[in-house]
């Protein structure tokens, strides 16, 4: 398959509601794509607060008849905090989401980060998915979807400004230590975001224009700007506010 290497796919709502319901039926769509196809859908999930909106609108009536049985549940980064911890985003997305759809637990590959060493954590998810996708050595998952928010910093996922996992080529998972909140953080690295069947930035709110309309029209180098899946899709959905509009 040549390489294509897409402009981003922008959308704008105009409003956050209506962004959470455009981008879950962008998701269902792609469900029945890859199950019709594969016989299932892999999805790696965003956490922070934006994409609440979402993972509730999926959770609603209009995608009760996805089927939720042939989908598969990761995550792109989590923090480095127990799995019932407020800062969880395995915790956030099972309270918006997983609690209210029939997924069994077979389904939904959590980033183990009770364990006190993150670099552990982030071997054995990294294991869980080349076991799942049935990897060889150097080979990277492509994921049908994988769901990105933005920080007004330009990270994505766990990828902060000035750390070290923005240099990893190798592996697919990192924990990554940032300075500024002292902490690590799991996070999928470039060569995971990069093979994905899909990239989807799901971004609100004036507080992100800026960071937004540098990436998407300046160009500037964040980190989020190095996302660009060299054979897959990359889309920007965005409110009014965080489109400058
Ligand atoms: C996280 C996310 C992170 C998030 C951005 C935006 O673990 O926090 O993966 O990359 O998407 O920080 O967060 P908000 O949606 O809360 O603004």
């Amino acid at each position: 398959m040549e390489a294509i290497n897409p402009r981003p796919e922008i959308r704008v709502f105009d409003s956050p509601p209506a962004l959470f319901h455009g981008a879950a039926q962008e998701f269902a769509s792609r469900v029945q794509q890859a199950v019709n196809r594969n016989g299932r859908f892999s999805v790696a999930l965003s956490g922070g607060s934006t994409p609440k909106g979402l993972y509730s609108a999926l959770a609603g009536t209009s995608f009760a008849a996805l089927p939720w049985d042939k989908i598969f549940f990761f995550w792109g980064d989590e923090r480095h905090v127990p799995p019932d911890h407020p800062e969880s985003n395995y915790r956030m997305v099972q309270a918006a989401l997983l609690s209210k759809v029939p997924v069994s637990t077979e389904n939904v590959f959590r980033i183990r980060t009770e364990a006190s060493d993150a670099g552990l954590a982030a071997q054995e998810y990294e294991q869980s998915i080349r076991n799942f996708f049935e990897l060889g050595a150097g080979q990277f998952p492509r994921f049908d979807l994988v769901l990105l928010g933005l920080g007004p910093d330009g990270h994505t996922a766990s990828l902060f400004p000035d750390t070290a996992a923005l240099s990893e080529t190798r592996r697919m998972v990192v924990a990554n230590w940032v300075e500024k909140m002292k902490t690590h953080r799991i996070t999928f690295t470039y060569p995971v975001l990069n093979a994905a069947a899909c990239d989807m930035f799901v971004v609100t709110g004036e507080g992100k224009k800026d960071t937004v309309r540098q990436i998407l029209e300046e160009h500037r180098d964040f980190p989020a700007a190095a996302v660009n899946p060299q054979n897959g899709e990359l889309l920007w959905f965005l409110d009014r506010a965080a489109a400058g509009k």
